[in-house]
């Protein structure tokens, strides 16, 4: 297995995660990478893992991948580290949905009801013991969730870590190379077509973010349904004596939308995020800013004297039922790790360790069998 080679298409957390599990197996590895590597969502992401408070009721299937791949964060914060000497901003303190009128409350109780049913770990608190954990939170804040076990990471210093674990294990990474082609031969994939010519491959994976359906020579069958979501976000610095240290997401019944604050050892405090359908559009637009800084000062109003130190976008590759398509597809060789949507970076161990077996083995893995491209074919 090992003399195979190995293309991946797309440098971001899913394309590196998966490139230095084989790299580190000893498997022969390129990832081609159109821009930087890891510039993409991968940079754009709010960072947190939370699978109980991104969980929707009507995805289980993602729900336990989604706790899989938080079990092994710890075990993958330690072999990258390790590995790397570099740290990569892994956080425990946990996450608190807050509400902030009676409305909220309401709809938190509807929440919290459901999390117990599914046998997730979550606590009721009143605003009160919420205040006593974060003593910054508004006096308003009525009710909370607490799901001590909703993590983050930072998922910059991530991607930094994982090009640099990598390339320390032979892995080469084509910068600045654009995949405009998937090369598919009597029903296997032979390689991929760049601006540099024919590159050819013995496997390719298809890790390209939300441009994984514009890459051409694939079956109109076989183009994954992902599709760019926009998050707009923003940070801001903390000082020493204004701090959080536990997410906090609110939940609104009315508005203004909900919004995460995600805050970085460094005192970095990432707010977000928009969620827009408007295509590959990228544009910051004020409308955004306001409503992430308006939900972000409802939820902890000592933070309007803080400094706005970035403001970016980013394109989350959302699949139409906002689960990841990992594994084979009907073309030999030809594996797909997309369409993570809002929770690429929780998934990028699970999605590292299982597709970098299954390519090892030929075997795919009990746990990502329910996520292969045919679920969609009945569609
Ligand atoms: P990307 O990081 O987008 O990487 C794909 C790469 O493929 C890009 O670098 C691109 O340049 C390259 N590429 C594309 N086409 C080609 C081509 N033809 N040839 C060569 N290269 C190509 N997830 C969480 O778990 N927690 C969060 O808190 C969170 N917050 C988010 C907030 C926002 C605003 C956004 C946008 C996303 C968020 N996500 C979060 C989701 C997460 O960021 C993504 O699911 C994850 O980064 C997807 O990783 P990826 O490697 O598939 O995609
Ligand atoms: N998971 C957070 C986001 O996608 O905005």
């Amino acid at each position: 297995m090992n003399n195979k080679r190995i293309i991946i298409i797309g440098g971001g957390v899913i394309g590196l995660g998966i490139g230095w599990q084989l790299a580190k197996a000893g498997a022969a590895v390129t990832i081609h990478e159109r821009g930087q590597a890891g510039r993409g969502a991968s940079w754009a992401a709010g960072g947190m893992l939370g699978p109980i408070a991104e969980a929707h009721i009507d995805e289980l299937d993602l729900l336990k991948l989604s706790n899989q791949s938080l079990e092994r964060y710890p075990e993958w914060v330690d072999e990258l580290e390790s590995e790397t000497e570099m740290t990569i901003g892994y956080r425990a303190e946990g996450t608190l949905i807050i509400g902030i009128n009676p409305d909220d409350s309401y709809q938190l109780k509807h929440a919290y009801n459901l999390y117990k049913d599914l046998g997730l770990n979550v606590e009721w608190l009143s605003g009160q013991e919420a205040r006593k954990i974060e003593g910054a939170l508004s006096p308003y804040v009525t009710a909370a969730i607490r799901c001590e076990t909703d993590h983050q990471v930072d998922n910059r210093l991530m991607v930094q870590a994982l090009e640099h674990a990598y390339l320390g294990r032979g892995g080469v990474l084509q910068q600045n190379s654009n995949v405009e082609k998937i090369v598919i031969e009597n029903g296997n994939v032979t390689g991929i077509q760049t601006q540099d010519g024919f590159q050819d491959a013995d496997v390719c994976i298809l890790a390209a973010g939300c441009w994984s359906g514009q890459i051409n020579g694939l079956p109109d069958s076989m183009i994954p349904p992902v599709r760019p979501v926009k998050g707009q976000m923003l940070a801001l610095q903390m000082r020493e004596d204004n701090m959080i240290s536990n997410v906090v997401r609110t939940v609104k019944a009315r508005y203004p939308m909900p919004v995460y604050l995600v805050p970085r050892k460094d005192g970095r405090l990432v707010i977000g995020a928009t969620t827009e359908e408007l295509g590959f559009d990228t544009d910051l637009i004020v409308g955004g800013i306001y409503e992430l800084l308006h939900g972000a000062f409802e939820a902890v109003p000592s933070f309007y004297d803080l400094p706005l130190i970035e403001t970016w976008t980013g394109l989350r590759p959302g699949s139409s039922d906002n689960a990841p398509i990992l594994g084979k597809t009907p073309v030999g060789n030809l594996i797909y790790a997309t369409g993570h949507y809002r929770n690429g970076i929780l998934l990028t161990p699970i999605t590292a360790y299982e597709i970098s077996k299954l390519i090892l083995t030929g075997e795919t893995p009990e746990t990502i069998a329910p996520f292969h491209l045919d679920r969609f074919s009945d569609e």
